[in-house]
């Protein structure tokens, strides 16, 4: 029975005035009992909400005996004495109506989601899928306009949709046996989806919550993934291991990026970075300062390189600079829940003191140097991808915004990058230490703070 016979069905037993208990929905037939059945008023002009024939639609495609005679149930009672019934939300009747058109839906949008044509001998495409209800007819024109061009057939248990390039038809279910399995197409998929393959954006949890074990059978590309998985782990492995073992060979572009193809963490990213040699600065600094802070952070902050104390203690941000600017963004709003530090590079470049003693000047990197650590800071941006990027000091800003940018001009407004959402950059805190002027300085720190606050309204 299709909803439309349901319609007028039910519209001839209110007519007859067939109270809900008399009358018996089965799939094939509305049966009346036989026993003289208790006939009320009839009902010759029915109340018929839009809602309810919305919600009765999608309630009509749940696979469950019910389906036909609760929707019958709820316009009686529309139609006898309660006429606000849809508003009653409590009421055990209407929730499960509302109940069951959500999983109808819920249901559509998997169906959407999942079908996956082949393509069959004759060039057309075929697909086989079960739905949890009995979706075929809500879920099929959708196909029919996204597919506009294809001839395609969907298959299911339950019904069959057929699309011509012009017109959509239904037909019975099939079994799965006769389903046109072209081995060489589920190969020809296999190999695609493993070339596009790339664990960093599978949310295994995510997927499997997503999508129930019912699916994943009939998607021959998930067959793979676990195996994907492993291999990518591998890789990981592998590449730390070489770096474990001082390999220079990768430059931190294409070390990044295969770390970030194959999945790899912030953290395996910054081990990989510890053994970093691709330029010479690696030499007469302490060690690799990797960027740090949680890996859900929002908002991350690029300096320009680790100082004197950063060095020491191997951590972003930690010196006379580092503290200005944390206390900042405190004040800002800004939590460290929030913060990602890091520096457009990752080892101190520095030259003794030309007085003599211990002191180590702070010197700036070359342009080369530049370009060669900063596919680090790209691949800690791919695997961050934070909502909010801040650029400190005009080393990182233009490194990431490229070299015509502009502090004097265009700090403290929203840049369009694809780095980021949100992209600013401002002054580097140490711009503000070496102020001289105490009345210069205040005003500065507080442009600095109000560009911070911008950062933290961002997030919300
Ligand atoms: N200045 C930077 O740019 N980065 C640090 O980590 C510390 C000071
Ligand atoms: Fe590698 Fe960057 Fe250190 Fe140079 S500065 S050795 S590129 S981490």
């Amino acid at each position: 029975m299709s909803f439309e016979q349901w319609r007028e069905r039910a519209r001839e037993l209110l007519k007859l005035g067939v109270p809900p208990a008399e009358a018996c929905w089965t799939d094939g037939q509305t049966q009346l009992f036989e026993e003289s059945p208790s006939r009320g008023t009839a009902i010759n002009a029915p109340r018929v909400p839009r809602e309810f024939l919305l919600l009765a639609e999608k309630a009509c495609c749940y696979r469950h005996p019910a389906r036909w005679a609760l929707p019958y149930r709820i316009l009686w009672r529309l139609n006898t004495g309660e006429p606000n019934l849809l508003e009653i939300a409590s009421d055990p009747d209407v929730l499960k109506l509302r109940g069951m058109a959500g999983a109808v839906d819920r249901d559509v949008h998997k169906m959407h989601a999942f079908v996956r044509f082949r393509q069959s001998e004759d060039g057309a495409y075929v697909a086989w899928y079960e739905p949890v209800h009995l979706v075929v007819e809500l879920a099929c024109p959708f196909f029919a306009r996204r597919f506009d061009t294809m001839r395609w057939s969907i298959l299911t248990p339950d019904r069959c949709a057929f699309w011509d390039g012009r017109n959509l038809t239904y037909g019975p279910g099939l079994s799965q046996a006769r389903t046109p399995t072209v081995d060489s197409v589920e190969e020809l998929w296999k190999t695609y989806y493993a070339n596009i393959f790339n664990p960093a954006r599978v949310k295994l949890r995510a997927m499997t919550s997503e999508m129930p074990k019912r699916h994943w059978k009939t998607m021959p590309e998930t067959a793979l993934i676990p195996e994907m998985l492993a291999q990518a782990e591998a890789r990981v492995e592998s590449m730390l291991a070489h770096s474990r073992a001082g390999d220079p060979g990768v430059s931190p572009a294409q070390g990044a990026s295969e770390l970030v193809e194959a999945g790899g963490t912030l953290a395996e990213l910054a081990r990989l970075a510890g053994g970093c040699q691709a330029c010479e600065l690696y030499q007469k600094a302490t060690q690799t300062v990797f960027g740090e802070g949680p890996s859900s952070a929002r908002v991350m902050l690029v300096g320009e390189q680790p100082g004197d104390q950063e060095d020491r203690k191997g951590r972003p941000f930690i010196g006379p600079a580092g503290q200005l600017l944390r206390r900042t963004l405190a004040a800002a709003g800004l939590g460290e829940e929030e913060l990602y530090f890091t520096n457009t590079v990752k080892h101190f470049r520095w030259e003794p003191s030309p007085s003599g003693g211990k002191r180590r000047l702070h010197q700036r990197a070359t342009v080369r140097q530049i370009q060669v650590c900063q596919g680090w800071l790209e691949g800690e941006i791919r695997l961050l991808q934070p909502r909010v990027l801040i650029c400190l000091g005009a080393t990182a800003a233009q490194t990431l915004l490229g070299s015509g940018f502009r502090l004097g001009r265009d700090r403290g407004r929203w840049i369009d990058s694809p780095l980021a959402p949100r992209v600013m950059a401002t002054v580097h805190p140490s711009f503000l230490l070496r102020l001289s002027d105490p009345d210069e300085q205040e005003r500065q720190k507080g442009l600095f703070l109000r560009d911070l606050q911008l950062a933290r309204e961002a997030l919300e």
